[in-house]
């Protein structure tokens, strides 16, 4: 071995030793330990990894980025991914990559309509609006937080040009009736996979049905990078537009640090510029940066390695939540979407509003014990401060988006749960119900 190989050997044999003395104490102490609706699960590869990513101070995106988007495209099914800082990127680039002058007359123009729902995600409705087009909003059915095909194909109007919808907290929607009916209207599909890596429906893993999908890599999600996000889709066209909207809307496909991929470099002639111009610096979308670097790369990719793992975890914390929670009165108890193995984010309550007991008196029992509690993000969007005066449309009425506001909340089930701790959240959610019932 070289002397490097050495002492990069000696510095990572010290991380690991770190990693084990500063191993946080583990045991659970009920009402003191904080019982979190989400978070990373990192061990010592991970920590090993990230310190070897920062001994080659390769600080920008290079061949980790490129191992973990080919990595992740093959696990997902998908040919290409694009490795992005966040999943709100991701659905930016996603929506935005609709509008390029390249896909012609299959562009979408401002004024447009895509599908979306109510209750949910703001970044996954933004880039509508971000885009000039017009979001119509569906309602969601209760128990499965997902809307329906139905309610979807009641949406669909002569402007409509798109939909994007999110698994709901890992619960797929009815994509493949979705997938259907965006192919007979020629519209074109997006998941937001955000929450919702593994899940499957009609046992053909979620991110599959539609023409992109996007994924999230914040540490609330089934992997993390710290911050991060992912664009997936088999559609070679639509994958060079999101990298040249994601590389700052370039127009050239070389990998960064390479030269003349094409080999062609210096005998394009695009737009008004002189003959020969450096392909490098030719500019064919009005783009961003919105690359991830290697250090977040080298992350995902030992991450990677256990997201089956993960993907069970999650399922068996949700299972003990929902057997140990069965038939508890007042509260609503959530239900797989039919024919769907979810891949869990959180469980979701919603307290019936007939309960003798409010939310609020709920999550606050809980969160005095310290048990960590999360809304189903914004609610009824159209609710929130920041689009009340947004262009947009409802179809049908918003009524469970509206309760889902005033009466559900979740608790967590990520990896990093214990049984100890999942049976003190079913515990003291039936404690305070007996007590109020
Ligand atoms: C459904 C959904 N879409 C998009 C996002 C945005 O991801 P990020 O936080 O990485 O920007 C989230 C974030 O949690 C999400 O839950």
């Amino acid at each position: 071995m070289s002397d490097t190989a050495d002492s990069k050997e000696l510095v990572l044999d010290e991380v690991r030793k770190y990693h084990r003395e500063t191993a946080p104490d583990r045991e659970f102490v009920p009402g003191v330990t904080e019982i979190w609706p989400s978070g990373a699960v990192l061990d010592e590869e991970d920590r090993v990894a990230l310190v070897e990513a920062a001994l080659t101070m390769r600080i920008a995106a290079g061949p980790s980025s490129k191992k973990f988007e080919s990595a992740f495209a093959k696990r997902l099914k998908r040919r290409k991914a694009h490795l992005t800082n966040s999943g709100s990127s991701a659905n930016l680039l996603a929506v935005t990559a609709l509008m390029s002058h390249q896909r012609e007359d299959r562009r979408l123009k401002p004024g447009d309509e895509v599908v979306t729902v109510a209750a949910g995600f703001p970044t996954t409705v933004n880039p509508i609006l971000q885009n000039g087009l017009l979001p119509v909003f569906v309602d969601v059915d209760l128990s499965t937080y997902n809307t329906t095909a139905d309610r979807v194909a009641a949406a669909i109007g002569p402007k409509t040009r798109a939909i994007i919808i999110a698994h709901a907290l890992g619960n797929p929607f009815e994509v493949a009736e979705v997938a259907q009916l965006a192919k007979d209207n020629d519209l074109v599909l997006i998941e937001d996979n955000c929450d919702a890596v593994g899940s499957t429906y009609d046992g053909q893993i979620t991110g599959t049905f539609g023409d992109l999908t996007t994924v999230s890599f914040y540490p609330a999600h089934h992997l993390t990078m710290g911050e991060g996000g992912c664009v997936l889709t088999s559609d070679l066209g639509l994958a060079r537009i999101v990298e040249s909207l994601r590389d700052w809307g370039r127009d050239c496909w070389c990998e960064p640090g390479k030269n003349n991929t094409c080999f062609k470099r210096f005998e394009y002639q695009m737009g008004n510029l002189p003959a020969g111009y450096d392909h490098k610096y030719i500019f064919s979308h009005v783009g961003y940066n919105l690359k991830g670097t290697d250090i977040q790369a080298a992350l995902g990719l030992t991450q990677l390695t256990k997201l089956d793992g993960f993907i069970e975890a999650r399922r068996r914390n949700w299972r003990r939540l929902r057997e140990g929670l069965d038939g508890v009165p007042g509260l609503l108890l959530p239900e797989p979407t039919p024919r769907s193995e979810p891949s869990w984010f959180g469980f979701v309550i919603t307290v019936d509003p007939e309960a003798p007991f409010t939310r609020a008196e709920l999550v606050a029992y809980l969160e005095e014990r310290k048990i960590g509690t999360r809304r189903l993000f914004a609610g009824n969007l159209t609710r929130q401060p920041a689009y009340i005066d947004q262009p947009h449309r409802v179809v049908g009425d918003l009524t469970n988006s509206d309760i889902i506001t005033e009466h559900t909340f979740w608790v967590g089930v990520y990896p990093g749960l214990t049984d100890e701790m999942l049976d003190y959240v079913t515990a003291t959610i039936k404690e305070f119900v007996a007590q109020r019932g």
